[in-house]
């Protein structure tokens, strides 16, 4: 029988994933598009999203999405990097399979990671991880190079691209400070007004929750 791997079997050290706030760590690495580093992406919004490995159900099916909204993406001027641990020649093989199975092309940079190196220092390996495989880790990088969200998702489970959209489209909409984005928002939606923090704004309005809940008309400004 297999045991499960206890702390000290475990080669890969647990790291935690980035903070909402912290400024992505630099690196450079092979991709699909050429050598790439992160801060060629510097004046644009980047998802950078870790999968567990080519050639497997979910994460094609993740690919084949993700690659179908790239349009959606770019008018949000939001650039799209994948990453995994598997090789560069894997991941050519992977697109060239995708494009044949179903029709589509993956144009956006998928980053070798062999080591892990990337994985690890950006908290996408799984703590308990007795494998070098990411978790599904989805980063929003501001322009300046900033986290701005993140999720996680198990490998049994794909993203939603809709809800990768979104977010981007909301962290544009919140990034001034000027509004704050509701649950369940879509683009066009109503926004939130930010609350006043004085007695004065507690008091005005003629409901009592006027100060702290006030819908505002989107007015389309992005970050
Ligand atoms: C998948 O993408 O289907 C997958 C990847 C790793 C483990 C299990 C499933």
């Amino acid at each position: 029988m297999k045991l499960p791997p206890t702390p000290e079997s475990n080669p890969y050290p647990s790291c935690s994933p980035l903070r909402i706030g912290e400024a992505l760590p630099n690196f450079t690495a092979r991709s699909t598009a050429g050598p790439l580093s992160l801060a060629d992406y510097r004046g644009k919004w980047l998802v950078i999203f870790s999968h567990p490995a080519d050639f497997t159900p979910v994460c094609t099916s993740e690919f084949v999405a993700i690659a179908t909204a790239r349009a959606k993406f770019e008018a949000l001027d939001c650039a799209l990097m994948a990453l995994s641990v598997d090789s560069l020649f894997s991941h050519l093989a992977w697109i060239r399979m995708i494009r044949d199975r179903f029709g589509v092309t993956i144009d956006f940079p998928i980053v070798e990671d062999p080591t892990m190196a990337i994985g690890r220092a950006y908290g996408m390996v799984a703590p308990d991880a007795h494998d070098a495989a990411a978790i599904r880790a989805t980063y929003f990088v501001d322009p300046e190079g900033v986290l701005r969200a993140s999720t996680c998702y198990p490998a049994t489970v794909g993203r939603s691209v809709s809800e990768m959209l979104r977010m981007v489209e909301a962290l544009q909409r919140a990034q001034d400070g000027s509004a704050l984005v509701p649950a369940d928002w879509q683009p066009g939606g109503d926004l939130l007004r930010v609350p006043g923090q004085t007695v004065e704004a507690a008091l005005a309005g003629s409901d009592p929750s006027d100060w702290f809940y006030a819908p505002l008309p989107d007015n389309g400004a992005r970050a």
